[in-house]
């Protein structure tokens, strides 16, 4: 099927399971007596034009992918349809999980980059002040821990830990990075891993895991999905912050760079043109011209397209992944699809 089409699109089919996921992760906080809390928890999770939600991919992915394993039948299961529908409760706590680790990521985040805006609105320490940032950041996952708790799966309570591991564990590399300013391919697609990656093959493992009675396979091809869709989805990430700016002339974008990060477009660009860039990389880009002998080293390397076409290469590995474990059903297929949409994105 055409790439655009609308059959399967992974944000259509997965309306039902999603769409209510931030309503209902916003009246679990607001059970709390504290007015600052409670209002941070409103301005992520309830706020009624829908501000503040984001692209929910994570919950999407998971429930996606839930509902495809649905097809894994053995005949050994005794699946009633009461059962199944059990399995998808937990699955959908599983999910809003997810976006509370997420989110509960970039209330710290913003902190640490100091930005100014997140989905659409003005970001939450900008709101609340940083120690009500942090603090809501804390409570968020505290409030993920009960609900994962609360699956009693301790195999999923494993990945999900690990997950919230491997998020400090990027942000701490990324900060060495920027402190040095020096990193190669192997190390910045590490970090991508961590950052990123992570909670996404996690979390899509674990809906295999919660699922049950399936083979060892489909659990390492759930991984592998999601480990892959992360690290494309993070290459376009990178890649789209200097398209952004060379398409708005005169607007000093390029926030990585001028965070001194080198990311996929710099480091191919250095693998021919290191002679010119390692300097520049290593002081950061901070003295005049630094950031013009970038964009010039990039544009002469071909630096953004060959971020892209890495982007498409995981993006394929995710789609080789369900294609060659799950069964045949509309939701493998929009897993397929949503692989598509990662690396076609322009925002
Ligand atoms: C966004 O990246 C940030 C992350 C993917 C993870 C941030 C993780 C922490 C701050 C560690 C603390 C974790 C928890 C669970 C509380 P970015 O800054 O590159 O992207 P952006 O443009 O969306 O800000
Ligand atoms: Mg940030
Ligand atoms: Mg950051």
């Amino acid at each position: 099927a055409p790439l655009n089409s609308r059959i399967n699109d992974p944000f259509q089919l997965s309306r039902p399971d999603v769409h209510d996921i931030s309503a209902t992760i916003g009246k679990d906080l607001l059970g709390t007596d504290h007015p600052v809390l409670n209002s941070a928890a409103r301005y992520f999770f309830s706020s009624e034009d829908g501000k503040g939600k984001g692209k929910q991919i994570r919950p999407v992915m998971v429930m996606l992918l839930s509902r495809a394993l649905i097809f894994h039948n053995n005949e050994m299961e005794v699946s009633s349809s009461a059962r199944l529908a059990h399995i998808l409760k937990s699955q959908r706590r599983l999910a809003e999980i997810t976006e509370m680790i997420h989110t509960a990521s970039l209330f710290h985040d913003d902190v640490i980059d100091e930005a100014d805006t997140r989905r659409g609105q003005p970001a939450a320490h900008h709101v609340f002040g940083n120690k009500m940032a942090i603090l809501a950041g804390d409570y968020l996952l505290a409030r993920a821990s009960i609900s994962l708790a609360r699956l009693r799966n301790v195999d999923v309570v494993e990945c999900m830990s690990t997950v919230i591991e491997h998020l400090v564990r990027g942000e701490v590399l990324q900060i060495k990075d920027s402190r040095t300013g020096v990193t190669d391919m192997e190390g910045y697609l590490r970090k991508n891993f961590y950052k990123t990656a992570s909670l996404m093959a996690n979390s899509c493992k674990s809906a295999a895991l919660l699922r049950g009675n399936v083979t060892p396979a489909v659990v390492d091809a759930a991984y592998c999905y999601g480990k892959h869709i992360g690290v494309a989805f993070q290459l376009i990430d990178d890649a789209l912050d200097f398209e952004g700016s060379a398409a708005s002339l005169g607007k000093p974008a390029l926030a990585d760079l001028n965070a001194g990060l080198s990311t996929a477009p710099v480091l191919f660009a250095a693998e021919s043109l290191g002679h010119q860039l390692i300097p520049a990389m290593a002081r950061k880009f901070k003295e005049p011209g630094d950031v013009e002998l970038a964009l010039r080293c990039i544009h002469e390397a071909d630096g953004v397209n060959r971020t892209k076409k890495l982007a498409t290469i995981h993006a394929e590995k995710a789609m080789d992944a369900v294609m060659g474990a799950l069964e045949p059903s509309p939701f493998r297929d929009s897993l397929v699809h949503l692989a598509c949409r990662v690396v076609d994105r322009s925002s």
